[in-house]
């Protein structure tokens, strides 16, 4: 929060023409047209029209000028497999002469393949591969990525991976980074129960200091049910918040499991029903689009009308991974929101930033309002709707996180 009542700002962005505050109160997503937006140290002090603006300024506050461009708050993406290594091209050029997804998968490609890679490295090299994919985020306007585990499948493994993102948390010039915990991902090798008992006698208890959620593929070939209801049963019991991969592929039953235990979200959902995401909305749980892996592998469309009419709060997430899709760009997901979900423009842009920080239980950042988290995008052009509309570009001249100017165009 700002240091004083009234506060001296370390930095100010001026000549704003459009700022997106994604405040609730104003029509979405909350623009105000000629604004200014101020900083003390980490969050902001001011989000509102020039003419109102009273913070004082010092000798040492930072000044942009936005030059009439629009200002939007970073980016939250909500799920990405970020942290792996190898290379699974000639799946993807197999998938596009007609193999499906989980034909790869039973050849021994898929995940399995990703695992092989990632263990055949030492933690430098996965934490350079993740840290390459995690600046290319900042620089299309990511300020806070969660990064799940899930290429690990041995205990030692997944906790590595964790460790992987935690040197990244700490990196100046990367987004945020909030960790889950997936050790329920592809089918492992050797006796299934055993590798559950030991997630949840020896796992959970490792990964409880490590990563904020706990989160399992709930799908045919990989998990059961019943099997990510015990993860996530043991998860809660150590205070870690609950994610489900629900119906991506086939109509798997994660998302009722997701309303049950009160998960945090329920993402994917390619293949939910209304019933489904009225459950979800009763359970306060959060729909994670990923229109990427939609796009990539085929299949219904991502439910983000259907969310919205259904009352869940929709977020959308790169799902950055090796496989499903890899990609960084949360301007293209924006894109795809509005051009493969059914979202608005604002509605696709709100999900892109307070929804996410809605997915991952965070009430500091996703929107730009006094009190919270100063992390902003300064844009190329005067008008927001060309995040989404201009598909395929990078629309972030400035990246500011916590307060601070990261990255320049
Ligand atoms: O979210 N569906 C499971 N996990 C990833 C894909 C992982 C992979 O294929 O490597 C996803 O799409
Ligand atoms: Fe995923």
């Amino acid at each position: 929060m700002g240091r004083a009542l009234n506060p001296t700002a370390t930095l100010v962005v001026v000549n704003i023409g459009q700022l997106v505050t994604a405040d609730p109160r104003l029509p979405a997503p909350g623009v105000i047209e000629e604004a200014v937006l101020a900083a003390d140290g980490e969050h902001l002090v001011y989000a509102g029209p020039a003419a109102g603006f009273e913070v004082a300024t010092g000798p040492d506050t930072v000044e942009v000028d936005a030059g009439g461009a629009a200002v939007i708050p970073g980016f939250v993406d909500a799920h990405t497999h970020l942290v792996w290594l190898g290379d699974r091209s000639e799946e993807y050029a197999a998938r596009a002469e007609g193999a499906s997804y989980e034909e790869v998968a039973a050849r021994g490609g898929g995940i399995r393949s990703t695992v092989t890679a990632t263990a055949a490295g030492s933690l430098g090299e996965l934490v350079d591969a993740a840290r390459e994919r995690a600046r290319r985020m900042l620089l299309l306007g990511t300020t806070t990525v969660e990064v799940k585990s899930g290429y690990g499948q041995t205990l030692g493994a997944e906790l590595r991976q964790l460790e992987a993102a935690r040197l990244l948390a700490g990196e100046p010039g990367l987004p945020d980074v909030i960790p889950t915990y997936l050790p329920l991902h592809g089918a492992v090798d050797g006796d299934r129960a055993e590798y559950l008992e030991a997630v949840l006698r020896d796992g959970i208890p490792a990964a409880a200091g490590r990563a904020r959620f706990v989160d399992c593929f709930c799908e045919i070939g990989a998990w059961s049910v019943e099997e990510c209801e015990r993860l996530l049963g043991a998860g809660r019991a150590v205070g870690m918040g609950a994610k489900v991969h629900a119906e991506q592929r086939s109509h798997s039953g994660g998302s009722a499991l997701a309303a049950r235990v009160g998960a945090t979200s329920a993402d994917h959902l390619d293949h939910a029903t209304d019933g489904d995401l009225r459950g979800l909305a009763a359970a306060r749980v959060a729909g994670v689009l990923l229109p990427g892996a939609s796009l990539v592998l085929g299949g219904p469309p991502p439910p983000g009308r259907r969310l919205i009419e259904a009352g869940v709060t929709p977020a959308l997430a790169t799902d950055c991974n090796p496989g499903t899709c890899w990609c960084e760009s949360m301007p293209l997901m924006v894109s795809l929101g509005v051009s493969t979900a059914g979202l608005t423009p604002a509605e696709a842009l709100l999900a892109a930033t307070s929804g996410g920080a809605h997915a991952l239980g965070l009430v500091d950042r996703g929107r730009l309002l006094p009190g919270l988290r100063c992390d902003a995008l300064v844009l190329e052009t005067r008008n927001w709707l060309e995040v989404g509309y201009h598909l395929g570009s990078n629309p972030v001249a400035r990246v500011i996180r916590g307060g601070r100017v990261v990255a320049s165009a």
